[in-house]
Formats: C-alpha cells, sequence, structure tokens
C-alpha cells in the first residue's frame, strides 16, 4: 500500500491529439490508474492564458480534451480527472511558492527562450511564471511520480528544487511539507516521429500536416497518411540509425500490436516496404478506430463532460486542500 505512487500529470487543452501524444502519454495515463494511488489527471487550462487565446474556444478545447482523454480509457472511477481552473488551490499554491523561486530560476528556461525568442519583451508573465504554476500542480498533491515528455525535464527539476527549498526555508521541526516528486519519462514510443521528416518529433505544432496522424483521424486519413510516409534507400524493414523513417514505421507498429521491434523485423523480413506500410497503416487504425468511435459519442454530451470534470474537480480539492493548509500555517497565515 505504502508503495503505491500518487502519479499526477497534466495534458495541454487542445483537440488536435497526435499520434505521439497518444503512445507516449495518453496510454501511460490509462495505465497508470491502475498503479496510482491516486493517479491525478488534469486538463491545464490556466496554462493556457500564457499565449494569446480566445476564451471561447478555450471551453470547447477544454471539452475535446477531456472526451479524448475518457474515449482512451481514463475511467473517473478509478482516477481523479479534472480541470485546472476548477481547482483554486494550484492558483493559490503558485503565488505560495513564489517565494522561494527566483527570477533566475525562471529566466534559464530554455523552452520560454525558444518560445519567446527575440520576443521577449512581449511576451506575457504568465509564460515567464508557467512553470511555477507546474510546480504547483504537482506538489499540491504531495505527488510522487510525474509522468511527462522528455522536453518537460527542465519543468520537472525545478519544481523539486522548489519543493526542496519550501522544505529547507519552512520546515516545521524538520518535517517536510512538501514531497519531492520523481520524473518519469515513457520508455516506449517516447519518440514518434513525424512520418515526413522523421528526424523531428511529431507535432501538431512544428511538424508536417501530412505527416502528422491525428488521434480523431478518420481511416481514410490514417491510410493516406502513413501510406506516403518517407521511408529510407533500400528496402529492408529494419530498425537503424540511418533509416529513421523505417525505425518509426517499425516503432508505431510494435506499440500498435503490442510487441518489441524484433518481432517486427522478423515479420517483415521478406516484405517489401509497400506492403509493411499497409500494415502499419491497419495497426494504426485499430489503435485509433475504437478511440475516435468513442469520442464521437462523448462529446456532444457536454452536460456529462462537465460533471464529469466537476465530480474529479471535487475529488482533487479534497486531496489539495490540506495540503494548501499546511503550506499557509507553516508560512505564517492564519
Ligand atoms: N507543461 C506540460 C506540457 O506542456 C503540461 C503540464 C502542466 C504538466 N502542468 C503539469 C505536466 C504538471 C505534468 C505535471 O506538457
Amino acid at each position: 500500500m505504502a508503495d503505491r505512487p500518487i502519479i499526477f500529470s497534466g495534458i495541454q487543452p487542445t483537440g488536435r491529439k497526435h499520434l505521439g501524444i497518444f503512445i507516449g502519454a495518453i496510454r501511460q495515463y490509462v495505465e497508470g490508474q491502475d498503479r496510482g494511488e491516486p493517479a491525478i489527471y488534469c486538463v491545464v487550462d490556466l496554462h493556457s492564458i500564457s499565449v494569446p487565446y480566445e476564451p471561447a474556444d478555450l471551453r470547447e478545447r477544454v471539452l475535446d480534451t477531456a472526451a479524448i482523454l475518457l474515449a482512451a480509457g481514463l475511467d473517473p472511477e478509478r482516477c481523479v480527472f479534472f480541470r485546472q481552473s476548477d481547482v483554486r488551490q494550484h492558483s493559490e499554491l503558485t503565488w505560495l511558492l513564489s517565494a522561494v523561486t527566483s527570477h533566475g530560476d525562471l529566466d534559464r528556461m530554455t523552452q520560454f527562450k525558444e518560445k519567446t525568442g527575440s520576443a521577449r519583451e512581449l511576451a506575457s508573465a504568465a509564460l515567464f511564471y508557467y512553470p511555477v504554476l507546474m510546480a504547483a500542480d504537482v506538489l499540491a498533491y504531495r505527488a510522487t511520480e510525474v509522468p511527462v515528455g522528455d522536453d518537460q525535464r527542465q519543468h520537472v527539476e525545478l519544481m523539486r528544487e522548489i519543493a526542496r527549498r519550501f522544505n529547507g526555508r519552512f520546515g516545521a521541526e524538520g518535517e517536510d511539507t512538501l514531497v519531492v516528486p520523481e520524473l518519469v519519462v515513457p520508455a516506449v514510443g517516447a519518440r514518434i516521429m513525424d512520418l515526413q521528416e522523421p528526424e523531428r518529433k511529431m507535432s501538431t505544432t512544428g511538424g508536417t500536416e501530412q505527416g502528422t496522424v491525428l488521434v480523431l483521424d478518420d481511416e481514410k486519413t490514417i491510410r493516406k497518411k502513413v501510406g506516403s510516409a518517407v521511408t529510407d534507400s533500400g528496402r529492408e524493414v529494419r530498425a537503424a540509425a540511418d533509416k529513421p523513417g523505417v525505425t518509426n514505421l517499425i516503432d508505431i507498429l510494435a506499440v500498435a500490436r503490442g510487441v518489441g521491434r524484433p518481432e517486427i523485423e522478423a515479420e517483415f523480413a521478406d516484405a517489401g516496404y509497400g506492403d509493411f506500410k499497409k500494415a502499419v497503416a491497419d495497426g494504426v487504425v485499430e489503435l485509433l478506430g475504437p478511440v475516435r468511435e468513442r469520442y464521437a459519442e462523448l462529446r456532444p454530451d457536454e452536460a456529462a463532460l462537465e460533471a464529469t470534470l466537476e465530480a474529479g474537480a471535487a475529488k482533487a480539492r479534497a486531496i489539495a486542500e490540506p495540503v494548501l493548509e499546511d503550506v499557509r500555517r507553516v508560512m505564517g497565515f492564519g
């Protein structure tokens, strides 16, 4: 019992989730439900205001994301699933943690530098402050495990440092108020690459349209995208550093079938790229088809989605509020 992790992860609100996120993150969330005690998953709408956005769209995107996650197998009975802005403790803890976060810490965040480039002066303070909100998300639950993509490594390092500093600065008789969480980067399929440019990660923002398979793509679109995936010179179905296109397709099929690379290589040892791609397309269709169908059932019922998120928020508050009470107390508030 004591060894079960408290898992926390956050996901950005967008309906344009792609195969890389599905494999690298969403499937881990579903698996974490049986391991976590509890597993806590949050649609991070408060983070969205760090870049220009439309308020009316934001609500829609939260519901799109919620429906995708539920369609993929998140079960609100077995996890805590909610919308960040429904739980005020996140905002409050963000401010309180700013006492142990320095300007220099935030100034070192490479994601902020990359996102803003030369337009630093125009970036919102929210974008600069994003990592503190992310720290509050996790620390409010005394989570022990944070499954996220490799690109979030630096943010998790910072939240660990913030927790340690908080405990050092406000430790009541050696009692730690906050828990220092562990980063967990998914091993399988953490790096699903763009089908057209297999040197770069699949992404809805930086990738190619044709090389990015969306979770909600219909069967025809999936077959077209996989069918036109770039392969490499030669005609062997073999994973190798100089064969990024084929390696990526092997990884995708291995995940879809729940096997390793060697099984795929063996099965297609005598096959051409055409047959191989057809098998990959079949695998992706089988992986995503049921999710798309379930999404179509869930998404129209917004009242039910809202009710699910609200019930999750109530569970989240019940965990976070006692932590906030401790934080307020050790910081000298009433
Ligand atoms: N920043 C994360 C991302 O872009 C999303 C996120 C927000 C998150 N808060 C979190 C992830 C807390 C893990 C834990 O993917």
